[in-house]
C-alpha cells in the first residue's frame, strides 16, 4: 500500500513538543503515519489508532521501531477500552487527533469521497456501519434535512430532502454520480459559486456516515483520563464544525494561567492558541489540502 498522503502542520507540532520529557505519545488518527514517524525519530514511544484497514498495512512499515510503536484497528472514541483491553498503565505525554480523511482515502474508490469519479455510494472512510448510500435511501425527511442543514449548512434542506424523497421513489440511488444528478436536477441554491455545487451536501453526508462529531465530543469526554501532568493535546480540524467542538471542550475545561484550580475542580486545560494556527505560505504552496487545517492545542494541567 503506498502512502501519498503529507501529514499538515508538522513543524508546528513538532516543535512544541519537549521530546526529554515526551515518552509516551497518542496519536489518534494514524492515517498514513506522517506524524507518528516523526514522533518516533525524536525517540517518543507511539500508540497508534486508525479505523481504515488500509492503515493498519502502512503501519506495518513503523514495527522497527519495535516496542516503541503500537498499532490499534480503532475508532479513536475507544480510547477507554483500548487502555483496558490492552491493560496500558502509562499515561501520555501528548496527544494528536488529525482528523478526517486522508489523501490515501480520498483516492481510493471503494471509499467514494470524491465527486470526480463515478463509484457506488460509500463515504465511509473508517468501515463504520453506515454508507452514504444507506442515509440516501433509507433516511426519513426530517433526518435528511437536519443533516443537510446543520453538517452541510444549505439554507435549503428541506428543499432539498423532498426533492430526495420524490427522486427515490423512482430510481434508487446508487453511485456518487447518481448524486450528483439529483443535486444538479434539484434546483437547490448551494450558496457560494467559489466551489463546487456538490461540495456541502458531500461534505454532509460524510460527517454523519462517519459520526465525525460525536466520535470527536467522545473523544474529547474521555481523554484527561488518559493525560499526565503538562501534557500537550493537539487538534487539527477541517471544518468549522469540529473546530467549534474542540474551541468549546478546551473552554469549559479550562483554568487561567499559572492560577490555582477552581473549587471541586481537579483538572483542567490551559489553552496555548487563543486563535487556531493554520498552515504557512510555505506549506499552503507545496500541499494544497492544508488551507482548511486549523490547529489547537492544550496543556493538561492536574
Ligand atoms: C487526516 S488523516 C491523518 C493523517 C496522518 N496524521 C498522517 O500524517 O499521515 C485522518 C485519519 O484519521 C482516521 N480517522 C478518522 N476518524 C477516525 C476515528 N473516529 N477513529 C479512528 N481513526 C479515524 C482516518 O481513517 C484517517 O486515516
Amino acid at each position: 500500500m503506498s502512502n501519498i498522503h503529507q501529514p499538515v502542520l508538522l513543524k508546528e507540532i513538532i516543535d512544541k513538543i519537549d521530546f526529554n520529557v515526551c515518552n509516551l505519545f497518542l496519536d489518534g488518527t494514524y492515517g498514513g503515519g506522517g506524524h507518528t514517524n516523526e514522533i518516533l525519530s525524536k525517540g517518543s514511544s507511539v500508540l497508534a489508532l486508525d479505523n481504515y484497514k488500509k492503515s493498519e498495512i502502512i503501519a506495518l512499515s513503523n514495527q522497527k521501531f519495535g516496542g516503541k510503536f503500537h498499532f490499534f484497528r480503532s475508532n479513536f472514541k475507544d480510547i477507554d477500552k483500548i487502555i483496558s483491553e490492552n491493560k496500558i498503565k502509562k499515561k501520555f505525554d501528548g496527544v494528536l487527533l488529525d482528523l478526517g480523511f486522508s489523501s490515501n482515502q480520498l483516492e481510493d474508490d471503494t471509499v467514494g469521497l470524491s465527486f470526480k469519479n463515478d463509484v457506488p455510494l460509500n463515504m465511509n472512510y473508517a468501515d463504520y456501519e453506515i454508507s452514504a448510500y444507506d442515509i440516501l435511501n433509507d433516511y426519513t425527511e426530517e433526518q435528511l434535512t437536519k443533516i443537510f442543514r446543520e453538517y452541510g449548512e444549505i439554507s435549503n434542506a428541506k428543499k432539498l430532502s423532498n426533492f430526495i424523497l420524490d427522486y427515490r421513489k423512482n430510481k434508487e440511488i446508487k453511485s456518487t454520480f447518481d448524486f450528483i444528478d439529483l443535486l444538479s436536477k434539484s434546483r437547490v441554491n448551494f450558496g457560494s459559486s467559489k466551489i463546487n455545487f456538490a461540495t456541502k451536501p458531500f461534505q454532509a453526508i460524510r460527517i454523519e456516515a462517519n459520526k465525525e462529531l460525536e466520535n470527536l465530543s467522545e473523544f474529547l469526554f474521555k481523554i484527561n483520563n488518559y493525560l499526565n501532568n503538562n501534557a500537550l493535546i493537539f487538534i487539527i480540524s477541517f471544518h468549522s464544525l469540529e473546530d467549534r467542538i474542540v474551541k468549546n471542550s478546551f473552554k469549559i475545561n479550562s483554568i487561567k494561567k499559572d492560577s490555582s484550580f477552581q473549587d471541586g475542580q481537579s483538572w483542567g486545560y490551559e489553552i496555548l492558541t487563543k486563535r487556531p494556527i493554520t498552515a504557512s505560505k510555505e506549506e499552503l504552496s507545496r500541499n494544497p489540502r492544508s488551507r482548511s487545517a486549523k490547529l489547537r492545542i492544550a496543556k493538561y494541567k492536574c
